[in-house]
């Protein structure tokens, strides 16, 4: 008999069963059309032995192991509540499902409700790390019911990548808790790639670089404080010529980003939780304004290109390596303020310092720095990490370096919209005298909103006319 089931061979789900009967679990697989169980099997050498394909859903419960524990890696969305519909009349009552797929987290709330109510288990999984970290360690992000996620954790936590020899899997919290810490990590995500993004249109426009020196660039400091997955993948990327044209590969793809919609997610929940993630909004902004091909051409037309040469004593690569250094802390403590404001909302005690430590291998935003923000937010418990002194440390060390970058791109028109915001929110959360006090006198002006006062004096109108 089979430990597990998993429904949906597609790339992810292939590579995660291939990952789990590596791992030594027998595992029943299904996929609705059959041919595709069939190269799979037999495209899965001496793995096998550990799989039993299936042609039939029937076919798959029958081969699971009771009490029965199923996958589901089909797309997000109604696939996944079709499935449910459809194998949950099948199982028994103790039969747990597991939606490991890229949830919308108010969906797996739903879901997640809908099991409760009709006494049976029901998990859903954040699975980090594409196709590659899914066959030989993902970053997983659990939620839903402790006892689910207990049956299964020790085959989540075989197939894990690992810390050291910590495996990079923990349940966060009941129903939404792990989607929602993915769709976070996928928020922050995004924030990185748009970072790294805007320091190589300097180097390309400002500093007249190619692709190759760029990418060279990209590889040195990924021996460095920036070392992460996202800036090793840069380097690779830039180094990569066209196997077509022979030209260096980024040369030739478009400069228009797709997006499933994870990163909006982010803002979107930022948003409703008052808990400010403007670097991962600049970010979701980027993205849709890249896919506006013709409506920058006609800019460009219309205005002249933004972007001109920099001088050359204007920057260095080492002002543009501190400048992400510094952006990326201030967009991690937007990502973690937003966990912290969840966590505040929704009851769900997210953990803070094991979110940082499960996103330390495996998943797309690993990096060095994620253990020392483990550490940091242990040690700072519902603070901002910019506050923690290691990163308050590295903030005072960087923080020139982000502002130098960002005012030479302003004035020389290259397009930094998430540098630009990680700097306003470093700077806005520095500032004790701030300007909402003009703010709340127009709104007491215009609607007698009130406000109140710096001498604690209790008038809280001012004298204006009728
Ligand atoms: C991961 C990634 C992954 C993501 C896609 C791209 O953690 O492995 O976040 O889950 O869905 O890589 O997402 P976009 O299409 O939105 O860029």
């Amino acid at each position: 008999m089979a430990d597990i089931g998993l429904i949906g061979l597609g790339t992810m789900g292939a590579a995660l069963a291939l990952n789990i009967a590596e791992k030594g679990f027998p595992i029943a697989v299904y996929n609705r059309t059959t041919s595709v169980t069939r190269d799979f099997v037999a495209g899965a050498g001496e793995l096998a032995e550990q799989l039993t394909a299936c042609e039939t859903l029937e076919e798959l419960i029958g081969a699971i192991a009771k009490p029965r524990s199923i996958i589901l890696m089909v797309p997000a969305g109604g696939p996944v509540d079709a499935m449910i519909e459809q194998i949950r009349p099948l199982l028994d009552e103790d039969d747990l499902i597991i939606d490991a797929g890229n949830a919308n987290y108010h969906d797996t709330v739903r879901r997640a409700k809908a099991a409760e109510q009709a006494g049976v288990p029901f998990l859903g999984i954040g699975v980090s790390g594409g196709e590659e970290g899914a066959r030989h360690g993902p970053s997983i992000m659990g939620g839903g019911e402790k006892a689910g996620w207990d049956r299964v954790e020790p085959i989540l936590n075989a197939i894990a990548a690992k810390f050291g020899d910590t495996p990079c899997a923990t349940w966060m919290g009941p129903d939404g808790a792990g989607h929602f810490v993915k769709t976070v990590h996928n928020g922050i995500e995004y924030a990185d790639m748009q970072m790294i993004a805007e320091v190589y249109g300097i180097m390309r426009d400002g500093m007249g670089m190619d692709s190759k020196a760029i990418g060279s660039t990209f590889a040195e400091w990924n021996r460095g404080p920036l070392s992460s997955y996202l800036i090793e993948i840069s380097a690779t990327v830039a180094n990569t010529a066209d196997s077509h044209s022979g030209e260096p590969l980024l040369d030739v793809i478009l400069d228009s980003a797709g997006q499933k919609g994870t990163g909006r997610w982010t803002a979107i929940e930022a948003l409703h939780l008052a808990a400010p993630a403007t670097v991962i909004e600049a970010a979701v902004a980027a993205r849709n304004l890249s896919s506006r091909v013709d409506a920058r051409k006609a800019g460009q037309d219309l205005f002249g290109s933004a972007a001109q040469p920099l001088e050359d004593s204007t920057l260095n690569l080492k002002d543009l390596e501190m400048a992400l250094l510094a952006g990326k802390i201030a967009c991690y403590a937007q990502g973690f303020g937003i966990l912290t404001a969840a966590s505040e909302e929704r009851s769900w005690p997210l953990p803070l310092p094991e979110v940082a430590k499960v996103w330390r291998e495996g998943c797309i935003i690993r990096s060095a720095m994620l253990d020392d923000m483990a550490a940091a937010l242990a040690d700072h418990p519902g603070g901002n990490l910019m506050y923690a002194p290691d990163f308050a440390k590295r903030l005072t060390d960087t923080h020139g370096f982000l502002r130098k970058v960002v005012a030479a791109a302003a004035l020389e028109g290259h397009p930094t919209p998430a540098l630009m915001a990680a700097l306003s929110y470093f700077d806005t959360m520095r500032t004790s005298r701030g300007t909402a006090n003009m703010i709340q006198g127009q709104r007491d002006f215009f609607g007698r909103h009130g406000f109140d006062r710096l001498d604690g004096l209790d008038i809280r109108h001012g004298p204006w006319a009728d």
